[in-house]
């Protein structure tokens, strides 16, 4: 049965120099996160849509995204999306460069996600008091993860790299360490996956896609997004 987290970003050496004020901001965007239990990942080519979708997303029961830095609009996005619902929590995604982590936390990212673990990335975001979840599948990239100090990593492409299975075991070792299964998440195996007390939150796309979003189809955004508040509820509630 999953019990509710316990979070602690207190360990990070690149955090040192934070105070107690800017460590617990950075936990508690990570604890709402896990509370809401699913994060939509966007990809989205028109930052007008921004506005529309922060409100579906919110109604359906997920108010949280992270917008990928797969278009051009996403800084305009999360600033659009920040300005439509302030009770939202968004954040960036597809960051694979210091100066994306810097163009998404001026835009108002609340949280840093990248497909893969970089250092510089990582402790940019560190010094910058960012929340940030690298990319790790392997028990060496979660290793350069811990070491440099997090407790919380993305699992990509979660169902390429074995999904469930997987993810318990590198809890053997790893076992204080938090993953984000992403990549493969959907309707099928989202009990599944958030039913892993090393499972903190997960990402998908399946509530939002492209499509629904370019085709303003925002009833379907929500009703998804309400389908998979509903098993966050069942699961962990
Ligand atoms: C991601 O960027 O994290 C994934 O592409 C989302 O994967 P999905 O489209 O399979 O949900």
């Amino acid at each position: 049965m999953f019990s509710k987290m316990n979070i602690s970003i207190k360990r990070m050496p690149g955090l040192c120099g934070r105070s107690d004020t800017e460590k617990s901001a950075m936990n508690r965007i990570l604890e709402k996160l896990s509370e809401i239990g699913i994060v939509p990942v966007i990809k989205i080519d028109d930052a007008n849509d921004a506005a529309p979708l922060a409100h579906a997303l919110s109604d359906g029961g997920i108010p949280a995204a992270e917008v990928t830095f797969r278009t051009s609009c996403a800084s305009s996005a999360i600033i659009a999306m920040r300005e439509a619902c302030p009770d939202m929590i968004v954040g960036a995604g597809t960051v694979v460069t210091v100066a994306q982590a810097d163009e998404a936390i001026a835009a108002g990212a609340q949280f840093i996600v990248s497909p893969g673990f970089d250092p510089a990335v990582v402790r940019y975001c560190i010094s910058r008091s960012m929340p940030v979840l690298p990319g790790c599948v392997t028990p060496t990239e979660i290793m350069a993860a811990m070491n440099i100090g997090l407790d919380v990593v993305k699992f990509f492409p979660a169902s390429d790299f074995g999904g469930v299975k997987t993810i318990k075991a590198l809890s053997a070792p790893f076992g204080q360490m938090k993953f984000v299964p992403t990549g493969g998440v959907n309707e099928n195996n989202l009990e599944e996956y958030l039913s892993q007390s090393s499972v903190l939150f997960v990402g998908g796309s399946y509530m939002a896609t492209g499509a629904m979003i370019s085709s303003h189809d925002w009833q379907s955004v929500a009703s998804k997004s309400r389908a998979a508040a509903d098993v966050v509820a069942r699961v962990r509630g």
